[in-house]
Parts: C-alpha cells; structure tokens; sequence
C-alpha cells in the first residue's frame, strides 16, 4: 500500500477533485475523487455501465466533464484546448484496452514504433527503441499483428503503451479477451510497471482476481469511488 484510501498522494501523476458527469439523464460521476501517485497501481472494479470506461476517456480528454478537475502530472486537461490535449495524451498516457489501439494488418513493430512517430521525429530512434520494449515483453515478430495470439496482443498493447514513457498508464479491461494463464501474465507485467517505470497505473477490470493485484482497489458506485472489498481468499 503506498498510500491512504482518503485524500491526495504527494505529488501525484492524476489527480481528479469534484468530477460531475451525466448522460442520457444518468449521473456518472457525482462530486467523484481519486489521486494516484507515482509507482502506484490503482484497480478500479464497478457494474457494467456505472462509468468506468467514461472515466478513463474523461482523463484522455475525450469527454467534457460537466464540472470538476481533472489533472494529469499537474496540467489541468478539462481546460487546455484540444490540440494541447492530444501532446498531453501522447507525451504523458500510456493506454491499453481490451482492443482497438493496434492496427491488426501493420506488424507489431510497426504498431509500437508509430506511436512513437506520433510524437516525435526521430524514426531510426523510435523503431530501435519499439524493437528493444518487443524484444523485452517477448513478443515474437510477425507481419501483421492479427496473427499473434491474444496474449502476444497484448504485449504489443503494453508496449505501445510504454514508448512514449508516460507517467500514467490507463488500462481498460487488458484482460478482458484472455484466458486465465494469459491473464496472470498480463497482469503481472502490468502491475510490475510502476515499480520499475515509476508510473501510475489505473487500471479498470471485472476480474477479481486481476485488480487484487493493485496497491489499492476501489469500485465506482453511485458516481462515487469507494475502497473494494476484495476476498480474503484472492488477496493471499
Ligand atoms: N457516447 C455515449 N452516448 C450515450 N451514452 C453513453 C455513451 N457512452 C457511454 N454511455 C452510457 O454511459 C454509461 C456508462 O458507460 P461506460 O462505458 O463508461 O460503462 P462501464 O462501467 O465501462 O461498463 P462496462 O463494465 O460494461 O464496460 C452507460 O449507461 C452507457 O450506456
Ligand atoms: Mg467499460
């Protein structure tokens, strides 16, 4: 545990204060808080449709909140206009979804190497450094990336999710198309980051399991985070 379930983390690399948030005449969030530090792995569990995935899009800035702070290593993202919202986003998070952020017909090198591209110039650079996270996760090298394995997926996932070196990692159900041995070496590998790259994790998952990983675990319920029971026996 490196911090309290109540108030902020020193220094942290997401702090969200007040966040409110409707849809379709349905709260989301009403006055929710969360503060997550550096090194630190929040797991964030709740019932399909309470917000979970709203919440994370909200911290890409892909959603307006209707008022509330949302700040990522100290930039405020509900107020900087979209094109600094997109540096933040690629320079700062690192995300890692269920599917969908890789490109299943360019080859994993490629996917990992042009999130690098995205952001900066230096091609040899970015594809040099793609090849060593690669060769790192074990990802074996294929001509496209559809003809991995879910796990091999993945990887490339969390690789893409890293080459940018991002203080904060978004994950949003990494697990969520893996079966159980897969899962555990997913979210070994996810849940080791902080510790070596010294970046916040936030990661949201139905996985009892998976989230007892995380230093802490909370559950969105009624717009709010609130500490997760989680099972004695998943904890040992
Ligand atoms: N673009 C949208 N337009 C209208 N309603 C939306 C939109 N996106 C999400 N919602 C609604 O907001 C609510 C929260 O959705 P969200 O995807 O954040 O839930 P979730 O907690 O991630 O669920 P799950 O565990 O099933 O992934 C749902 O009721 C959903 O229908
Ligand atoms: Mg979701």
């Amino acid at each position: 545990m490196s911090n309290s379930d109540t108030g902020p983390a020193p220094d942290p690399v997401l702090h969200i204060q007040d966040l409110n948030y409707s849809i379709r005449n349905r709260t989301l969030f009403k006055g929710l808080q969360l503060s997550v530090s550096a090194g630190e792995s929040v797991a964030i569990t709740g019932p399909s449709g309470s917000g979970k995935s709203t919440l994370l899009s909200s911290i890409l800035g892909l959603i307006k909140p209707h008022d509330g702070s949302i700040r990522v290593t100290g930039a405020e993202i509900t107020k900087l206009p979209s094109k600094q919202i997109a540096k933040l986003r690629s320079e700062t998070i690192g995300t890692v979804f269920q599917f969908g952020e890789l490109l299943p017909e360019l080859s994993p090198l490629d996917n990992v190497a042009l999130a690098a591209l995205l952001s900066r110039s230096d091609r040899a650079g970015g594809y040099r450094q793609a090849q060593e996270l690669l060769d790192e996760l074990r990802v074996p090298s294929a001509e496209t990336t559809e003809e991995l394995s879910g796990g091999e997926h993945q990887r490339t996932a969390v690789a893409r999710a890293l080459i940018n070196s991002p203080e904060l990692i978004l994950a949003d159900e990494p697990t969520g198309a893996l079966d159980p041995d897969a899962t555990a070496r997913i979210a070994e590998l996810l849940f080791d980051l902080p510790r070596r790259r010294r970046c916040g994790l936030v990661l949201v998952t139905h996985d009892v399991e998976v989230a007892a990983r995380a230093d802490r675990v909370l559950r969105l319920e009624a717009g709010l985070l609130v500490p997760a029971r989680v099972p004695e026996a998943v904890q040992a």
